[in-house]
């Protein structure tokens, strides 16, 4: 294995990985590099990476089991682990809102599935010049920045997670009559999950929701659980929580989605190109 270096950013999570070479699967120890790695700093950066499509389904798929998006017209064709966000295609796909000032779409990717991810790869192809940057907040600096009283009490809440919430948003981001949701696999209509999760691997408490996924609060009204979770988001991805990342062409970055809340920030999609091919890995361990 040639040697791997790894540099902390000076955020609350991230870190840039050299000496590994995606277009290569990685050996065992190399992947446990990676792991150890991916609980330490939550987001790992790997800058250079010049591979195609079968490569990083390769490499992604050395690390764990691989899930596909729910969006059929979205993973790539004879690739279809491959879900390709980005605006370059014949249907646009992106998280990112239309204007600065509208709503970050944070999220923990597949949270409204009975399945979540457990990590996620995003390989940048294209980039726009300005803007299209992702964010990640650390939702164990986000749990631990919470008062005594507000741990034990949000330790008993349930948060109920449901793709209708991201449609939703979706559907408010795009011009009248833009949005199409193209064809879609069939997804539980709602599963509920603590608020609160303990990292399988690390032990630690972290917040597991979505600013617009998590549609209420087991127990609640729908509007008190919509107003907890908007004033929870902007607790959690406060910036003293937060890593952005500024793509340069050819970053592989992977994350930890039971640690991470991640969104990607507008770009001017009428004038720029931006590409991103996406793996995405199965949780394998319980939820609750
Ligand atoms: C994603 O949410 O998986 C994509 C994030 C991005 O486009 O930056």
């Amino acid at each position: 294995m040639p040697a791997v270096s790894i540099t902390p950013t000076d955020a609350a999570l991230g870190a840039t990985v050299e000496g590994v070479d995606m277009r290569t699967p990685p050996d065992d120890a190399t992947i446990e590099v990676i792991e150890t790695a991916l609980e330490t700093y939550g987001v790992l950066i790997f800058p250079n990476q010049i591979v195609t499509p079968a490569q990083q389904v390769t490499f992604s798929a050395a690390l764990g089991p691989l899930e596909l998006t729910a969006n059929i017209d979205a993973r790539l064709d004879g690739q279809p682990e491959i879900f390709v966000v980005g605006n370059t295609g014949a249907k646009t796909v992106t998280f990112a809102p239309k204007a600065g000032s509208d709503d970050l779409e944070w999220h923990t990717d597949h949270i409204h599935r009975s399945e979540p991810s457990r990590a996620s790869l995003l390989y940048a192809k294209e980039i726009p010049e300005e803007g299209g940057d992702t964010l990640f907040a650390c939702m164990y600096s986000a749990y631990d920045g919470l008062s005594l009283e507000d741990k034990e009490a949000y330790g008993r809440l349930e948060a109920i997670h449901s793709v209708a919430g991201l449609r939703a948003y979706l559907r408010d981001q795009a011009e009248e009559d833009e949005y199409d949701p193209g064809r879609q696999e069939a997804m539980p209509e709602s599963v509920t999950w603590p608020l609160v999760r303990r990292h399988p691997r690390t032990g630690r408490p972290a917040l597991y929701f979505g600013a617009k996924i998590t549609i209420g609060i087991r127990g609640r009204s729908r509007e008190d659980g919509l107003r907890f979770v908007r004033e929870l988001t902007a607790h959690a991805t406060q910036p003293a929580f937060v890593y952005r990342h500024v793509w340069r062409k050819h970053d592989a970055v992977l994350w930890d989605n039971r640690r991470a809340l991640h969104a990607a920030t507008p770009f001017d999609m009428e004038r720029h190109r931006r590409l991103m091919h996406r793996t995405t890995l199965r949780e394998t361990e319980p939820v609750a």
